[in-house]
């Protein structure tokens, strides 16, 4: 079994690292484990492409007419991108939406969300609160962001849509878009690409099972890789709930959060979350179950 530091420079070498730890592990699926790894080793690539000409305007192209769907939606007072990656879309879906509005962004791997603090803060955008985070446990209350949206990060989950669905609808208040792969619209050679990487499949399928609202299905206009077709999904949910006055929740139960000597407490959890170099770390196993924290801290 490869270690993290040899899967680091295997990674160096061009190696696929979900395909090595797939193999390694006897495995059809990702699971968040390898995804976390491959995903926190190529930290730093999304950033560099934006150095590319042609991917910048795609990325422009791309987050604008994300902007522009959200507006002809709803004017959000919140918005949250799962599965954040490096904020190279979060930074231009904001760009391009202009009024005030607080934004969020989780993502699994710590080294991502970490350089997308560092890539928001060049951009100027400073409202944003971002974090660790899974797509199956999201740390965010229920009905607690106006527009929830994905772009490519349900991606990597083949096999587990319908949890992940059932999540990022919980966190949502009015609407849902997914910018994900879409199998079933994808030509023989895309599909084979997407079942070689178990990417996610039948989504819209998934959302029509749960009994979800979907406004609209198509391929997106602007896509990065021809043999990765992004499709568009609009789910709407706006059922008059009011938002929780909590925002960030313990990943377990969903209840909130106490900030206690630096550190997120979840009196219900009796979990203590730690804060990594600003990072709030909020994944089930990030947490530390210490029932007497609170007691010796506020001691002091
Ligand atoms: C293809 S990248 C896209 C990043 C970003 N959304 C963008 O548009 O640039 C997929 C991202 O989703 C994250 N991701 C995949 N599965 C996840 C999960 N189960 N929970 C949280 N993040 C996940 C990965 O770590 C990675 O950063």
């Amino acid at each position: 079994m490869s270690t993290p530091r040899d899967l680091q420079t295997l990674y160096e070498q061009g190696k696929n690292i979900t395909k090595l730890l797939r193999e390694e592990q006897g495995l059809q699926h990702n699971t968040d484990d390898i995804i976390e790894i491959a995903y926190d080793l190529q930290t730093g690539s999304y950033i560099d492409d934006m150095e590319n000409a042609a991917m910048e305007r795609y990325k422009k192209d791309y987050t604008s007419e994300i902007a522009k769907t959200i507006l002809s939606l709803c004017k959000p007072t919140s918005i949250l991108e799962a599965g954040v990656g490096e904020a190279t879309t979060l930074s231009g879906v904001l760009e391009n939406i202009e009024a005030e509005v607080s934004s969020y962004g989780f993502d699994l791997s710590w080294s991502r969300v970490a350089y997308a603090k560092r890539w928001l803060q060049s951009k100027s955008i400073s409202n944003s609160t971002l974090c660790t985070g899974n797509l199956f446990h999201i740390p965010f209350a229920d009905n607690s962001i106006d527009l929830v949206y994905t772009s490519h990060s349900i991606e990597p989950n083949g096999g587990n849509e319908r949890p992940i669905l059932q999540e990022l609808f919980r966190v949502t208040r009015k609407f849902l878009i997914l910018l994900e792969p879409n199998y079933e619209l994808a030509n023989d050679e895309a599909r084979r690409r997407m079942d070689f990487h178990g990417y996610c499949k039948n989504l819209k399928a998934i959302a029509e099972s749960l009994g979800y609202d979907i406004l609209k299905h198509n391929l997106f206009p602007f896509t990065a890789n021809p043999l990765n077709p992004t499709a568009i999904t609009i789910i709407k949910k706006d059922d008059g709930t009011m938002s929780p006055s909590y925002v960030l929740a313990c990943p377990k139960f969903k209840t909130p959060l106490e900030e206690i000597g630096d550190m997120l407490f979840s009196p219900e959890a009796l979990v203590v979350y730690p804060i990594v170099g600003g990072i709030p770390c909020l994944r089930i196993e990030n947490g530390i179950f210490a029932s007497k924290y609170k007691e010796i801290v506020s001691a002091g």
